[in-house]
């Protein structure tokens, strides 16, 4: 434990500009400084420093922070490691402060199973290498299979032997307490009898992104029906199945160099894969993807490209993962393999150079894949064609960003030749489908009787303040950037959007004073741009300024680079965009006040509650209007 008086003081010291310098070149740009994403492979750099908020942000990844923020993510340091290293930096002595019992009892509780993982995979390890069992079976079984000693070592593979206390009496030797073996999930307890959990097996350690043995995968030899084909460790307090990648720990070096990872099914297609030489390759090991997951190969890259066995039955099943990447605001592509090849037969067929070949020439962004994978039956039956539709949307309606929603909306309506506006309308519908089931119960439609409704009835959760944060966000960023435009002579965007909001207060404080700020100044005549605007402003309103505008300045020129595809500039379509943003958001106050008012229910006086119904018709109204102008359908 470090000191907070010394953390304090280390971050006092700390000089952005002077850390990120160690490891990246930056050129000045304005007041700020610029350069290539450390996370990103990228040709137009959108990589920010801002020394005088001493914070960074990436375009690219959508990474910001500090300074330690910085070395956790770029160099991969923990908190503690960051700390240091600043310190030693500036000199600043970094004492090791006492941690209690508690604390030191949960570090060593992790600290002792992560060692006692190390031990068993070294163990493992040395069946393979030194036993005569193993050497003979596992070792000429990964060598049958074509992995080469040094594939074999890069992943740490290994041999449990065919006994039923092979690593127990080890450990026992070594005097490692069995009971860290059974909180490791090495070893299986039945009753008061204790044996190995992995027999007769080859073995996968899976490495955490640190190195560290976190779990093995041990699969079988030979036939057993009755087995299962791999035995895995179970959760433990250092595994969690959900988080964990196999192969990020050898790929992650490699991911970051090419900007995109591989995602596969099973270890074997991991290794051959590295063994055929490429290297930027994960797997999900047999599930479907996690949120977890998704996040931590979002640290290196954006790209992911989902490799696909030869036999289509797994396909559709997997779209679920896939829609969830698109979630994760990540980019997909899909590659189909030829049938009756996985990525591992098809690795060692063909090489790292005519496979990745094979992968650019056949890979397909995931809107066109799921269409291909549909046509087929479109064509063979037209009434399923709606159903499809609706299909494609809902993965659409995945992708967070709007403009690049539109874009997929547009390229699909033309791969499906279908009117543009009928995919809006479906994805407007999603839309309002995700919102209603967010809000989980439709109090209204089904409201029975007040009287009986009251007794058990209590308030929501305010589940609203997000979205009108979103959408006050949204209009505050059109009005810094496009404020001054023209809508016709001597009505300029500002007037609009202050006519519209006239009514309404802005509810997140900072917003608040941005609107008032911008009024002020347009009003003293000054053409307000977002730099006049953070003129004399206080420094948490001046970051939000910046990061309500950068964003804009790079982000379309980036896209156009890196993907090649169009972005419709917002300033093209910008009348709709504005129109739009303020629609939405008075959509979501009235939504808010709609809910306000429904807890007013909770009066008990009869009259009260008549005008409390007569309110609620009247937003209603005014909501189903708004709707209408947005073209989203109410029911
Ligand atoms: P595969 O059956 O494709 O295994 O399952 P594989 O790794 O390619 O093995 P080979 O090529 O037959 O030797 C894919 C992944 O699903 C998980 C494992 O992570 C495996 O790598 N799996 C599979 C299990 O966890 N348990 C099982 O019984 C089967
Ligand atoms: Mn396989």
């Amino acid at each position: 434990m470090i000191s907070k008086e010394t953390i304090e003081e280390i971050k006092a010291r700390t000089e952005i500009l002077d850390v990120i310098s160690d490891y990246m070149e930056l050129k000045k740009s304005g007041s700020n400084y610029r350069g290539s994403s450390p996370f990103n492979n990228e040709r137009t750099p959108s990589f920010f420093v801002v020394p005088s908020k001493g914070f960074f942000k990436d375009f690219s990844s959508g990474k910001a922070g500090d300074a330690i923020t910085f070395l956790m993510e770029a160099e991969g340091m923990s908190y503690l490691e960051a700390i240091k290293h600043l310190g030693k930096k500036y000199g600043i002595e970094v004492e090791e402060e006492e941690a209690t019992d508690e604390e030191m009892a949960a570090r060593n509780e992790r600290e002792s199973l992560f060692i006692v993982m190390k031990f068993a995979a070294q163990y493992y390890q040395d069946n393979l290498w030194k036993h005569d069992e193993g050497q003979a079976i596992g070792l000429s079984y990964f060598r049958e299979r074509g992995f080469s000693d040094t594939t074999i070592q890069a992943f740490g593979l290994g041999y449990s032997l065919d006994l039923w206390d092979g690593l127990i009496q080890y450990a026992k030797d070594k005097s490692y307490n069995t009971e860290l073996l059974e909180k490791a999930g090495l070893v299986v307890r039945k009753e008061a009898r204790v044996y190995d959990r992995f027999r007769s097996r080859v073995m996968f350690p899976v490495h955490h992104i640190t190195g560290r043995v976190i779990a093995f995968g041990a699969r079988m030899l030979g036939q057993a029906p009755d087995q299962p084909k791999y035995i895995n460790s179970p959760e433990t307090d250092i595994y969690h199945k959900s988080h964990a990648l196999y192969g990020i720990y050898q790929a992650k070096q490699a991911i970051r160099q090419e900007d995109y990872c591989y995602l596969v099914e099973g270890y074997t297609d991991v290794i051959s894969m590295y063994q055929a030489g490429i290297q930027n390759v994960v797997a999900s090991s047999g599930t479907s993807l996690t949120h977890e997951q998704i996040k931590l190969t979002s640290r290196y890259t954006q790209n992911i490209t989902v490799l696909f066995d030869g036999d289509a039955a797994g396909i559709k099943a997997s779209m679920r993962g896939i829609d969830m990447i698109l979630e994760g605001g990540l980019h997909v592509k899909a590659v189909v393999l030829p049938a009756g090849e996985d990525p591992d037969s098809y690795a060692r067929k063909l090489g790292g150079t005519a496979f990745t070949r094979y992968v650019k020439e056949n890979q397909q962004d995931f809107i066109r894949f799921k269409i291909a994978l549909y046509q087929a039956e479109v064509r063979q039956d037209p009434i399923k064609k709606a159903g499809i539709i609706r299909e494609i949307v809902a993965s659409v309606a995945k992708i967070p960003d709007p403009i690049q929603r539109q874009v997929y909306v547009k390229e699909s309506s033309e791969l499906l030749e279908m009117d543009e506006s009928v995919l809006m309308t479906e994805l407007n519908k999603i839309h309002l489908q995700q919102y209603r089931s967010a809000q989980k119960k439709a109090f209204f439609e089904e409201l029975p009787e007040p009287e009986e409704a009251l007794p058990d009835f209590a308030p929501e959760e305010d589940t609203s303040r997000d979205k009108t944060y979103y959408k006050e966000r949204e209009i505050t960023r059109l009005l810094i950037l496009y404020g001054q435009l023209d809508i016709e002579a001597g009505f300029k965007v500002y007037h609009y959007i202050f006519q519209e909001l006239e009514d309404v207060n802005i509810q997140t404080d900072i917003y608040a004073d941005i609107h008032r700020l911008y009024r002020q100044k347009a009003e003293a005549g000054i053409t307000v741009n977002d730099a006049n605007l953070v003129e004399g402003s206080s420094s948490e309103l001046t970051k939000e300024v910046i990061d309500l505008v950068v964003d804009h300045y790079v982000l379309s020129d980036n896209w156009e680079l890196k993907f090649n595809i169009y972005v419709p500039r917002e300033t093209n379509i910008l009348h709709s965009v504005i129109e739009r943003s303020v629609l939405e958001l008075k959509f979501a106050y009235l939504e808010k006040l709609i809910r306000e008012n429904r807890q007013k229910l909770m009066v008990e006086d009869m009259d009260e509650q008549i005008k409390v119904l007569e309110a609620h018709r009247v937003l209603k109204a005014s909501q189903m209007e708004i709707a209408r102008q947005l073209g989203i359908v109410i029911s």
